[in-house]
């Protein structure tokens, strides 16, 4: 039985993340996703609405399941999950210079391996980010999130 950690903020989840773990349930048997909790880091929606809607979001993948990350290391988490590896996402080069030292890192904390997965080219702009900003401005950001998480933007 192979077992992957997704990890990240989800502030809220998009159809990036959705897209990459989805891709991420075909390469493992059992995808944990792991919403973070970083008390230095100001969240629009709290831990349990971010939960709720990447569970919402990823109830077709039977094999996610979708817990806390709490405020330890993400390499503590992999070992008591029984995960041999972490998941990201990689949009552009970017990316690539942030994710590098993290994942050189937790291999060294937990002997975890990162298994980085191209974003799908047609969302490759989209990020949590933006899409709270662009949302907040009355945009149209329907095409880059799941339902759950349009419903509660644009009510
Ligand atoms: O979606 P994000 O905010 O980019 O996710 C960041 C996350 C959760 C992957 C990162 O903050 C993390 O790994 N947090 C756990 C704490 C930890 O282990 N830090 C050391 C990483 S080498």
């Amino acid at each position: 039985m192979t077992r992957a950690v997704c990890p990240g903020s989800f502030d809220p989840i998009h159809n990036g993340h959705v897209d990459v773990i989805g891709r991420a349930a075909r390469l493992f048997d059992e995808v944990v996703v792991a919403v973070s909790t970083n008390y230095a880091k100001k969240y629009r929606f709290g831990i349990d609405e971010r939960m709720a809607f990447c569970a919402q979001s990823l109830a077709h993948l039977p094999e996610v399941t979708v817990l806390p990350l709490g405020a330890g290391l993400l390499a503590d988490f992999c070992r008591e999950q029984g995960a041999t590896a972490l998941i990201k996402g990689l949009r552009s080069g970017l990316d690539f210079d942030y994710e590098m030292p993290m994942a050189t890192m937790n291999r060294h904390l937990g002997d975890v391996e990162t298994v980085f997965l191209p974003t799908a080219p047609q969302l490759a702009h989209v990020s949590s980010t933006l899409i709270k900003e662009v949302s907040s401005l009355g945009g149209d950001v329907g095409p880059f999130v799941p339902d759950a998480v349009l419903r509660r933007l644009v009510p």
